[in-house]
């Protein structure tokens, strides 16, 4: 089957099987094509707790599924490649995470949503690259353990100077790859453009940025701002919408390394076997679930930035 071929059947069969097909914004440009909804993970899960179909198709990696599954227990949830795992939510595991803890147990620990079900549930509660600042304002705490990325750790941190900030030593390798030099090439070649950057980059990169934030806000940033170019800081997989939605701006990638590879793992074949033999699916232990919903309750109640 051809491109287009492969795309109608897989809509044809997300018909068939009442299915919902999510993809993230990082995700290969022809399945965003088709998808029912395209967002960043957070946004994904919830549209999963609430969508009436049966079956969510979430096409990301493999901590996105958990949340989804944490939040739609009811609901099938297939992740067509079970091998799309995330190398910074792998960088901490529970086990780990107890060990920090108990060397402070005073702290309150903040876990990025790029983890595992099982590291949600050690943690008193979640945050996304969207929130992050507002989940550590909210809390009463003095002492906050940051988990698992530093980057963004250190960019809360630099929000709440009242507050003591352990970072876990976790880092994107997709973001981290960014450089300085990277940035000031980019600028050079384009002087009349605004970078904006998402804060899994590191605090060297998010220093020049002019704007910092979720792969959602990029979207909203790139749409109300005055400029007509942008530098763009994060995964090359979101430049399908940005430049869908904002036909007459210019979007620049300032390196060819800004690439997941396990966010490009997913194809349409993948897709259109899950939606036939309904597989991968992803499921969350029942006690497991329940403390990492907590604690995701938990930021849901805080507001985004
Ligand atoms: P957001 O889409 O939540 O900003 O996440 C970025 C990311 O790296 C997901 O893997
Ligand atoms: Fe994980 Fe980074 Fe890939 Fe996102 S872009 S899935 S944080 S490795």
């Amino acid at each position: 089957m051809n491109t287009s071929e492969l795309q109608q059947e897989i809509r044809r069969l997300c018909v068939e099987r009442n299915a919902l097909l999510l993809a993230h914004n990082y995700q290969r440009d022809e399945i965003q094509e088709i998808a029912d909804i395209t967002g960043d993970s957070l946004g994904l899960s919830m549209e999963a707790a609430r969508t009436d179909k049966d079956v969510i198709v979430f096409c990301g990696v493999h901590f996105m599924a958990e949340s989804a599954a944490i939040l739609a227990p009811d609901k099938t949830v297939l992740l067509p490649r079970l091998d799309a795992g995330c190398p910074m939510a792998d960088m901490v595991t529970a086990e780990g995470l107890r060990e920090l803890k108990a060397q402070h147990p005073d702290a309150t620990v903040v876990t990025y949503v790029n983890s595992s079900a099982a590291v949600k549930a050690e943690s008193d509660i979640c945050c996304t690259s969207s929130n992050a600042v507002n989940v550590a304002r909210s809390l009463d705490a003095k002492k906050l353990l940051l988990v698992p990325d530093r980057n963004l750790g250190r960019y809360i941190a630099r929000h709440v100077p009242e507050k003591e900030c352990i970072c876990w030593e976790g880092y994107c390798p997709t973001h981290d790859r960014l450089t300085v030099a990277d940035i000031e090439r980019a600028r050079a070649e384009h002087p009349d453009a605004l970078f904006m950057a998402h804060p899994e980059c590191t605090p060297e990169v998010l220093a020049l940025a002019d704007h910092i934030c979720s792969t959602s806000g990029m979207y909203a940033f790139a749409r109300s701002s005055e400029a007509r170019k942008f530098i763009v800081g994060t995964e090359m997989g979101i430049l399908y919408r940005l430049r869908k939605e904002n036909p007459d701006k210019e979007f620049i990638l300032p390196s060819k390394a800004l690439i997941c590879p396990n966010m490009k793992l997913t194809s349409l074949e993948d897709v259109l076997r899950a939606l036939q033999t309904m597989q991968p699916v992803v499921t969350v232990d029942a006690e497991i679930r329940q403390k990492a919903k907590t604690a995701l309750d938990r930021m849901l109640a805080v507001p985004r930035d």
